[in-house]
């Protein structure tokens, strides 16, 4: 498999009629780790991420990766190297961001129901929950890490939280109020985040009496103000309308004696999934950059939180063909990923190109769409192993003709793949190999079962007081 690195094509594609990885055969890693099996390409996450850098550099943009996207500590630390700070969702999300060897200054710490423990341990390592895995994971000082850089605030209850634990740990919060602008980010109801009727976020009118009521507090510093509004936000607009609300809302601010420094804009910047469906992020700079650098001159920090646009494009999916049945409607495609793999198609009804990973030489798709002008196409129904009707990977979609054992590859499933995978019918996660160079290192191993089964192995009475007993 080696061959000269400078020839190595980047990223996932055909070469030769076969499904590559940087250069090497998808087919050759499938068979060695078995199916489902997602692949990643540290090319094309590399190329991603700074694409993104490059088109928003005129404002000097820090990205912090959204982990949610794609979890996995080796592509965390890949972006981490990159420059790339994180952004968090969960107290699980922050101490992975951490062991991928992100600085605590350089996380992010989002979320709409943050608990108690989750404020501790982002505020002080102590309280993480790896205090006694210590070192396993080949990561040192939890103990002595600091506070996040920044905590996302949702709600005034949570800030009260936020502030009460700084408060009582002696740990200073720096914080920004995520702001609901009232935006339709035109994607799917379930992805939109900026809409009043979304939970997400405080409506504008009221972050000005929240700056008051902490101006000077001892514990939380607010900073500035987050956005972000769906994912993905397939057109330009909403974001252009998003930012003329936040620089309102800076303007009032202002006028009010705050000093609002730091704009953190969110993710959602779309990717192909059908081949030239998505502005490029130049054009997303082009309307926004000239929105935003006198501020940025002024000193203000603009922040970006991408997920799908570093990581959907740089991951496939591998399944595995395990039966065809010819029903007298349809013609089904039984493979062994299904939703336990990959959600989206199921939830979302999100569009992901399958295409075999050795086609005929006639039968190589030019372009990702549903209904590929080919030769010799046939009608089929992509799903999987799960007991629901609702588990498909695709409907009706055109297909060359697969036999059982082929590996099929389901194509941008490198965001919302993994992270969204389930245990549904005890299916352990699938494995994840990382391609870089013409390396490739399995970097999660497929979840046994014995694994699955560990919280159940044993049980434990729970004790109750007195009290409690009575009570019953
Ligand atoms: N920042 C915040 C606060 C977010 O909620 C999200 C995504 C992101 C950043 C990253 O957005 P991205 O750049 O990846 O678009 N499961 C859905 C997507 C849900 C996104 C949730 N939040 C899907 O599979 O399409």
């Amino acid at each position: 498999m080696s061959k000269d690195k400078d020839s190595q094509p980047a990223g996932i594609g055909y070469v030769d009629g076969r499904l590559q990885a940087d250069g090497v055969s998808v087919e050759a890693i499938a068979e060695q780790t078995g199916t489902p099996v997602y692949i990643y390409s540290a090319a094309a996450i590399r190329a991603s991420y700074e694409r993104l850098r490059r088109a928003f550099a005129p404002l000097d943009a820090k990205l912090h990766y959204a982990v949610k996207s794609c979890p996995n500590l080796h592509v965390c630390r890949l972006i981490s190297e990159l420059g790339g700070g994180m952004d968090v969702v969960s107290g699980g999300e922050l101490e992975r961001a951490w062991l991928a060897g992100a600085p605590m200054e350089e996380i992010v710490f989002a979320g709409v129901a943050k608990t108690e423990a989750e404020v501790r341990a982002a505020l002080d390592g102590r309280f993480s929950s790896l205090v006694r895995h210590a070192g396993r994971f080949g990561r040192e000082g939890v103990h002595g890490r600091g506070p996040v850089g920044l905590f996302n605030i949702e709600s005034e209850s949570e800030l009260e939280r936020i502030a009460a634990i700084s408060e009582q740990l002696g740990v200073p919060a720096r914080a920004c109020i995520r702001v609901n602008p009232d935006v339709d980010a035109k994607t799917h109801e379930y992805t939109t985040t900026g809409l009043e009727e979304n939970k997400f976020g405080i409506y504008a009118e009221r972050v000005p009496a929240m700056f008051e009521a902490y101006d000077g507090h001892p514990s939380v510093e607010l900073v500035g103000v987050h956005v972000h509004i769906g994912s993905p936000v397939p057109q330009i607009d909403p974001y252009v309308d998003t930012v003329r609300v936040i620089l309102a809302l800076f303007d009032r601010l202002e006028a009010a004696g705050h000093r609002p420094r730091v704009l953190d804009l969110g993710g959602g910047w779309p990717v192909d999934y059908y081949h030239g469906e998505s502005p490029a992020p130049e054009e997303y700079a082009a309307r926004l950059v000239p929105l935003l650098e006198e501020r940025v001159r002024g000193g203000l920090q603009v922040v970006l939180e991408p997920g799908r646009s570093i990581m959907a494009n740089s991951g496939v999916l591998i399944t595995r063909v395990q039966h065809i049945k010819q029903g007298r409607q349809k013609r089904f495609v039984m493979c062994d990923a299904g939703i336990q793999t990959l959600i989206r198609p199921a939830f979302y009804r999100a569009f992901h190109f399958i295409w075999p990973v050795a086609p005929e030489p006639h039968q190589l798709p030019e372009a990702w769409m549903e209904r590929p002008d080919l030769p010799d196409l046939v009608e089929c129904d992509v799903v999987g192993p799960i007991c629901e009707t609702g588990d498909f990977l695709a409907r009706g979609r055109p297909l060359p003709e697969v036999a059982q054992n082929d590996f099929l590859a389901v194509f941008s499933a490198g965001a919302y793949g993994v992270s969204m995978a389930s245990n549904y019918n005890d299916h352990g996660r699938p494995a994840e190999v990382m391609v870089d160079g013409d390396v490739a290192t399995v970097v999660a191993e497929r979840q046994p079962l014995a694994s699955l089964l560990e919280t159940e192995r044993t049980t434990r009475k729970l004790e109750f007081s007195q009290a409690a007993s009575v009570a019953r």
